[in-house]
This record gives structure tokens, sequence and C-alpha cells, in this order.
């Protein structure tokens, strides 16, 4: 079905076609529709304390409100992140912000944490009916500045930890000046010690420990990956998400919209994507989970973040340019390439 739908939306702008997609997606999972699908075949993998009935997630960013949860989960996703949320509502980047790179199969994104809100997303947490694992990815609002970040992030840790099974810290989108050097050194040090304090005494006051997984950016050296690494376990964060989008355009130079500004995801980003779960992988050594993101846009990709060393996979733009069938060739890939 996706196959007829895709040209119409390919013909409407890329946010336009965005919102419209959402739309029908949460339309649908209100009626129960999205359910109605073939679904993936159960792959149960225990993640960070969870349980997971496959391991093909949908990524942050693609319903940063949380207006679809149950129309996304229908669909077959084994979790679903929801976010990137601020902790007060903003409008994001100026349009046009996001543009199709359609023959290399990517996307170029400066959205801009254009959010309704922390407060709005919970609402919608709590009207949707999915008790599977929800993720909920938190940032900074642009307007504080980047010295203050932790307390944006305290704010919604405090906010959403009550509704979510794990908790995203964003730390690496190009598109909120600032944002990523908070991945490195004394700044992303003093930020991982301020969550994992206020981690604990949430515990405490709600008698269940939420996990908190740091996403990061593919665009670092081998060198920084492991620095980067080490302070994470060693604050005993509970997992790595690699990788958010690139600021390169190897692969893209020479096509329309190569030189818009912001982050490049889909089938360019794959390898180094891919190249940061093998360095964390070796790094790691199975002690902390990865969800890979990046790239993937068949089965054979998430078996290769796999063998990469991930223990789960996460689809944005593979689910834009394939639709829903690639959740199950996901699951399906990773099932047979099982020992
Ligand atoms: C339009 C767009 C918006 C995104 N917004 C977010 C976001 O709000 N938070 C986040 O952590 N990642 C965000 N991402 C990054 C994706 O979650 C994912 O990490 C990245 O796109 C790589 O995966 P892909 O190649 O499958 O798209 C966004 C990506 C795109 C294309």
């Amino acid at each position: 079905m996706y196959d007829a739908l895709r040209p119409l939306l390919f013909k409407l702008s890329p946010e336009g076609s965005h919102e419209l997609a959402l739309d029908l997606i949460s339309a649908a999972g209100r009626l129960g529709l999205t359910g109605l699908g073939r679904q993936p075949g159960r792959l149960p993998v225990q993640v960070m304390g969870l349980e997971f009935p496959n391991p093909v997630g949908l990524a942050a960013g693609l319903d940063k409100n949380g207006t679809a949860i149950d129309g996304f989960a229908g669909l077959g996703f084994g979790f679903v992140e929801i976010g990137t949320v601020t902790p007060r509502p903003q409008p994001g980047n100026p349009k046009p912000r996001l543009f199709r790179l359609e023959q290399a199969e990517a996307i170029i994104n400066r959205m801009g944490f254009n959010n309704a809100g922390v407060d709005a997303l919970i609402e919608r947490v709590r009207a949707a009916r999915f008790k599977g694992v929800l993720g909920i990815n938190i940032g900074k609002n642009a307007d504080t500045p980047v010295e203050r970040a932790v307390d944006d992030y305290l704010i919604g840790l405090d906010r959403v930890y009550a509704h979510a099974s794990y908790i995203t810290v964003n730390v690496s989108s190009p598109n909120t000046p600032g944002l990523r050097s908070l991945q490195f050194g004394d700044a992303l040090k003093s930020l991982l010690e301020s969550l994992r304090q206020r981690q604990e005494d949430l515990a405490v006051r709600h008698g269940r420990r939420v996990p908190i997984a740091i996403k990061i950016a593919p665009d670092m050296t081998d060198e920084e990956i492991v620095l980067t690494a080490q302070a994470i376990r060693d604050a005993g964060m509970d997992a790595i998400i690699a990788t958010n989008t690139t600021l390169g355009r190897e692969g893209v130079e020479n096509l329309p919209y190569a030189a818009e500004a912001g982050g490049l995801s889909g089938a360019p980003v794959r390898e180094k994507s891919t190249h940061v779960v093998r360095v964390l992988a070796g790094e790691l050594g199975g002690r902390l989970p990865i969800i890979a993101a990046g790239g993937i846009l068949s089965g054979e990709d998430a078996a290769e973040k796999i063998a990469a060393g991930a223990s789960l996979v996460q689809l944005y733009s593979g689910f834009i340019y394939r639709g829903p069938a690639l959740i199950r060739e996901a699951v399906d890939a990773i099932a047979a390439a099982r020992p």
C-alpha cells in the first residue's frame, strides 16, 4: 500500500507530506487500523532491563509531540521513541527546513526541535493506549544558554520520568547551536553526573528506575568516540544511541539541496553510523547496550548494525523511503542472521 501512497506524499513539500503522514498514522492508530497489516514476527530481546517484542524501533524526531504513538506501535515497531521535546514549546527554525535528496535516499533537516513542549507531550502520552516500550527523547530550548543546558535536561527528566520506559538525552542534534559540545570533556562529565544523581533521586521517589540512553553524533574521531563511551559508561548510564544525523556531505555533494544547512540522514550516513557502533562495541565489550540508527534502508542494513554490536535498531529515513514494510523486513533479517 505504501508503494501507492509514496508518490502522492512525495508530490507535497517534505514538511507537508510529513504532517499528512503523521495525521494519517495518528488517525489510523485511533481507529485501530494500523494493526491490521501483516505484523513482524516476534523476536523478543531484553535490553536496559526492558522487554522488547522485537528489536526494531521508531527513531526520535518523526513523532516529536507523541501525537501518533498508537499508530506507530500498531505498524509493528518493537518500541517507539518520541521527542525531542524541550521544556517550553518552541517553533523551530524558519521554513523550508526539510529537504529530500531522493536519488540518494537521504534527507537533510534543520528543524531545530520544533515541538509543543513537555506538558503537551505528557498529555499525549497519557491519552495513548500503548503499553509497550516508549522512549522519550529530551533536549534543551534554543534560547537556554548552553552553559545552562543541564537545567533543561533536568526539567525534562523530572517531567517525563513517570511516563517513559526509557529516556534519551539528545546531545547530538546539529541544529541547536552549541548542543554537540556537550558530548565532550568536562561538559559531558558534569552533565552526566547531574543526570545520574537526579535519576537516583527519581528512582527512589517513583519506586522505579528508568534507564537513560545518551544519543551521539556520527561526526567524531575514533579517539573521541572512545572517550565519550568511557565517560557514559563510567557515569553509570544505561545505553548509547548511535547515531544522530551527520554534518558531512560525502556521497551527495552534487545533488540538489546538498548545500542546505542541517543534518544529513538516510543511506549516505549508513557506513559512518555503523563505524561508530563498531568502535563503541569494541570499547564497551557488551557492558553497555548500543541502539543503532543511521541509514537503515533494508533488512540487510539492520542486520549489519546488529553484527557491528548493536542490541536494537531504530528507523527514520528508511521508514520515509520504504514505508512500514521495512519494519518486518528488518525484523526478519535480524532473525535470519542470528547464530
Ligand atoms: C527530519 C528529521 C528530524 C529529526 N529529529 C530528531 C530529533 O528531534 N531528535 C533526535 O534525537 N533525532 C532526530 N533525528 C535523527 C533521527 O532520529 C536519526 O538518528 C537519524 O536520522 C539517522 O537515522 P536515519 O538515517 O534512519 O534517518 C531527526 C531526523 C530527521 C530526518
